[in-house]
């Protein structure tokens, strides 16, 4: 009799391990029902002699108890069996043909697709992009520019310092103030002449409506022989026609820039209120950069001779030129820094 259990035992254990959810349910039956081989087995326990009968009838009961826990453990694990995406027929819930969850598309940042369009403007007429450290001396962002030692830009209260040992010929090392930066370095290659554009971070303790702490610039640097002021006028006015449109109005204002003798600021007709004044403007113009004549020592700093070139540089705040874009009406720069997506999503 013990061998009969044990093979009723068997039997089950291996249908078990095959069974899907209509099998379990034939399985106890046909193990554990009313007529399954265990329970007519155990039927036979009374007719076993007396001292047999406790031994057997332990062991029947044991087995019984392990197929009863075998078959819930198995109904318990096929319910939590997620349905079969093989085949579109062995699962009608699922319909193949839909079409499927496509990846959301970003799009670039206004100030990377500005960046994008005045490149391109600058190209067409011969600039050639380049780049220069982020993180700078303070000689090439203001010593080799002519900024005398206790220029205020110098101060700690507007430049950001690197926490790093002053070097004894260059000075300590900045965040880059201003795009000026890379005109010593691109006279030091010791190619002319050179037409270069360069745009980067730039970075300064400032934060209103038209100031961030990190901000773009871009600089343009023509050096050559005879190039004079008119040429920059012409640049300048390439500029404005392409990016802005011809309607708008553009205007220099005499300035003081250590690096360009004689100097302007760069103004441009304000877009946000079309000239009348606003809280972003000063009377209907709003500064874009400044530009000049690149003063004789800054050659000189970059082994330049300047009794035989001349040249002419501009740099200007990429997010102000964005700013005075038609149909933009953006009155305070710091959003394009906020990451609002419901405001970047829209271009
Ligand atoms: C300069 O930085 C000079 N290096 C420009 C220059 C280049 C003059 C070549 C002559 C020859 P300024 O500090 O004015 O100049 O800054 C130029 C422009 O950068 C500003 O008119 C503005 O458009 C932008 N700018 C400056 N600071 C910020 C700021 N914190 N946030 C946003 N834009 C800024």
């Amino acid at each position: 009799m013990e061998e009969q259990l044990i093979q009723i035992k068997n039997d089950a254990m291996s249908l078990l391990l095959e069974a899907d959810k209509e099998d379990i349910e034939q399985i106890y039956i046909d193990f554990l029902g009313k007529k399954g081989r265990l329970t007519l087995a155990m039927k036979d326990l009374p007719t076993l002699p007396i001292e047999k009968r406790t031994e057997v009838g332990k062991l029947a009961n044991e087995i019984k108890n392990i197929l009863e826990e075998q078959i819930d453990d198995k109904r318990a694990s096929l319910k939590k069996t997620p349905a079969s995406h093989t085949s579109s027929s062995a699962n009608p819930h699922i319909d193949v043909t839909l079409p499927g969850n496509k990846p959301s598309v970003g799009s670039l940042h206004l100030v990377t697709q500005a960046i994008d369009e005045i490149t391109t403007i600058f190209q067409t007429i011969g600039f050639t992009k380049v780049r220069y450290p982020e993180v700078e001396y303070d000689w090439y962002a203001f010593g080799a520019l002519n900024f005398p030692e206790d220029h205020p830009a110098r101060d700690d209260w507007e430049t950001f310092f690197v926490d790093l040992p002053i070097d004894p010929k260059m000075g300590p090392v900045v965040l880059t103030p201003h795009t000026s930066s890379g005109q010593v370095r691109e006279m030091l290659k010791g190619e002319l002449p050179i037409k270069m554009l360069n745009i980067a971070k730039c970075y300064r303790r400032q934060s209103d409506v038209s100031h961030t702490s990190m901000f773009h610039q871009f600089e343009g640097l023509v050096v050559g022989k005879g190039v004079n002021i008119s040429h920059l006028k012409g640049v300048l006015d390439f500029f404005f026609n392409s990016y802005l449109g011809e309607q708008r109005k553009w205007r220099i204002r005499p300035y003081h820039f250590q690096f360009t003798e004689p100097s302007f600021e760069v103004d441009v007709s304000c877009g946000i209120c079309n000239g009348t004044g606003c809280k972003l403007c000063k009377e209907g113009w709003l500064e874009l950069g400044g530009a000049g004549m690149v003063h004789p020592n800054v050659l000189r700093a970059g082994k330049i001779d300047p009794e035989e070139y001349t040249g002419f540089a501009f740099g200007w705040g990429v997010e102000r030129v964005l700013m005075m874009k038609e149909g933009l009406q953006l009155d305070d720069l710091r959003i394009l820094y906020s990451n609002n997506l419901d405001f970047l999503k829209q271009f």
